[in-house]
């Protein structure tokens, strides 16, 4: 079975003790699942240590995720979090989340030199794109599609309208996640039409690590059916 990707980006608003409570609650309510359902974390930069240490000391199947890097390489550049530096905390890079073109101005130009950073540094890159002739598209690894209406709003986009957007897209092989406002009420819709999607990209519903665990729970559930 093709691999499924689950991922919580808890975006800026967990601290380091949140960031340790929530890791603990998680680990008394997660359930393994099946190998090609891959659980992704994408804390804070300042976060990224302490949950790829917790993983590793807990022997847990989760991988983690920076939910952006520098379009700079190693050298100085104060503040910057470039993708080497990473590297050695996570497997994955969010690149180009709506809230980072529409806060930090992130262009095409910007975002392409942060693609290349990922793969120098062998971080597998989630490119979040909100319309279908995005340049970028081709260039990720994996590709979310997040519609800015979608994003945090609890409206979440259709699953027939999604099904459109996936089919403008020449995209064969390459897995097609999908984020905004997905939880536990309307997960299951998305996978009522086959092959629509190959995962998710959860904030709000990931922020409560039971109601995550529930959701990947469901999913595995669904999946193994
Ligand atoms: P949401 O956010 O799940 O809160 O809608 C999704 C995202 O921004 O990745």
């Amino acid at each position: 079975m093709k691999e499924f990707y689950i991922i919580a980006n808890w975006k800026a608003r967990l601290t380091l003790p949140e960031t340790s409570d929530w890791l603990n609650t998680f680990k008394k309510y997660y359930k393994t699942t099946s190998d090609n359902l891959k659980i992704i974390l994408a804390p804070s930069a300042t976060n990224l240590h302490i949950t790829s240490e917790f993983i590793k000391n807990n022997k847990l199947n989760l991988s983690v995720s920076a939910q952006d890097v520098s379009s700079y390489p190693k050298g100085a550049y104060t503040g910057e979090v470039p993708a080497e530096l990473i590297k050695s905390l996570a497997e994955y890079a969010i690149i180009g989340h709506s809230e980072r073109r529409r806060y930090f101005n992130e262009t095409t130009a910007v975002l392409e030199k942060k693609l290349k950073q990922c793969r120098l540094n062998n971080l597998t890159t989630i490119y979040c794109f909100e319309k279908s002739s995005d340049a970028l598209i081709t260039a990720s690894d994996i590709i979310a599609f997040e519609p800015r209406s979608a994003i945090g709003t609890g409206k979440n986009l259709d699953p027939d309208s999604l099904l459109k957007i996936k089919q403008n897209l020449s995209i064969s092989n390459k897995p097609f996640l999908y984020g905004g406002s997905v939880n536990l009420a309307n997960a299951l819709d998305y996978l009522k039409i086959k092959s629509l999607i190959n995962g998710f990209l959860i904030s709000s519903a990931s922020l409560n690590p039971i109601k995550f665990a529930q959701i990947i729970e469901l999913i595995n559930q669904h999946l193994n059916k």
